[in-house]
């Protein structure tokens, strides 16, 4: 039996009926659409047969950060950074780096070796130069420094706080190592206008008058059904990017509250894709705001049920890398006219 064009364009699903993907309409509008991306699942055809047809930016999930990057004072380990960057360029996509300067993750010989502060802002200063003189050219942007504050707006204390001026000693340094890199600071929960992101805001104001370089923003934006005002949001972003700021949205995923033993219904599926369409448009309708990116893009890999008991499900296509409604939303969403100031 001959197969009805219907059932075979049925078949193909949806990314084939419009023969538009995320990437081919993140690229017509010239924004980046990013994901989070393990080096260890590369190999799986289905993980990088997705990664390269939906998205236009890769950033590694993990092989960046000092402890994978860096375990031993003189030892590097750069393959599994080098496996993501070197997929990306083979599908000419573009690498954003994650992260020089984090209080998780970092290698134990730092938390352990009781360093002075001089030697701590040695150590950070060879690293910054290591890892970042590799990746230059290669590495479009980076995460400077992640997740430097407290939610009341006091800054954080970490290991990296007994080095002296850390953070923008970090920002000088990695300008000093890739004067073309796109200098990020990357925080989460500073979405919407308050008291986290009122700091990170004085933060860059300050950089600005006194020429430390930096050149966004990054907002995580790891999110539930309920992420804050989208308005107070992009008041948040119209006054970062007022500074001559870019903003990106870096590591969002929409969690819901799911058993893991069941798929979740599709009133929440519904419930989600509206999160993400809302969220995507939002960074549309700014033309400073010059990527969105997931953390991960298959419920397959995602951070969210080790790290969030009782939810789970957070990205735009499930575990069998099949879409779900908030694929098709993001596709809505990059499909509309922008209204505003584009
Ligand atoms: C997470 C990774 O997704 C996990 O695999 C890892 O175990 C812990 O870190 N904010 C960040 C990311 O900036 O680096 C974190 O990534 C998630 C929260």
């Amino acid at each position: 039996m001959r197969l009805s064009t219907i059932s075979i364009l049925l078949l193909l699903g949806p990314v084939a009926l419009s023969g538009q993907t995320l990437r081919s309409l993140a690229d017509a509008r010239g924004i980046y659409i990013g994901t989070a991306v393990s080096p260890a699942h590369l190999s799986e055809p289905a993980y990088a047969d997705t990664l390269a047809r939906e998205f236009n930016q890769a950033e590694p999930e993990n092989a960046m950060k000092f402890g994978p990057i860096h375990p031993a004072q003189s030892t590097y380990n750069f393959p599994p950074a080098d496996a993501v960057v070197e997929f990306a360029q083979a599908h000419k996509m573009a690498v954003r780096g994650h992260t020089l300067v984090w209080h998780n993750q970092v290698a134990a010989w730092v938390k352990n070796g009781n360093f002075t502060p001089e030697q701590l802002s040695a150590i950070l200063h060879e690293h910054i130069k290591t890892v970042v003189g590799r990746y230059a050219g290669k590495v479009y942007a980076w995460d400077v420094v992640n997740e430097s504050f407290e939610s009341d707006g006091s800054l954080r204390k970490t290991i990296w706080s007994g080095a002296p001026g850390y953070i923008e000693q970090a920002f000088r340094w990695t300008r000093e190592a890739d004067p073309k890199a796109l200098l990020f600071y990357n925080d989460f929960a500073a979405e919407v206008v308050n008291r986290k992101s009122d700091a990170i805001y004085k933060m860059a104001q300050d950089f600005k008058t006194r020429g430390i370089p930096l050149d966004g923003i990054g907002l995580q934006m790891h999110v539930g059904l309920k992420p804050g005002s989208i308005d107070s949001i992009a008041a948040n972003i119209q006054r970062i990017t007022e500074l001559g700021l870019q903003v990106q949205i870096t590591e969002l995923d929409v969690k819901l509250p799911i058993d893991p033993a069941t798929p979740p219904s599709p009133d929440l599926l519904e419930a989600q894709a509206k999160t993400y369409r809302d969220i995507v448009a939002m960074c549309l309708a700014n033309r400073r705001c010059t990527a969105i990116q997931t953390w991960g893009f298959t419920d397959r890999y995602s951070w969210i049920p080790a790290n969030n008991k009782g939810f789970g499900a957070a990205l735009p296509f499930d575990a069998d890398y099949h879409p779900k409604p908030a694929y098709r939303a993001i596709l809505d969403a990059f499909r509309a006219p922008v209204p505003g100031n584009q």
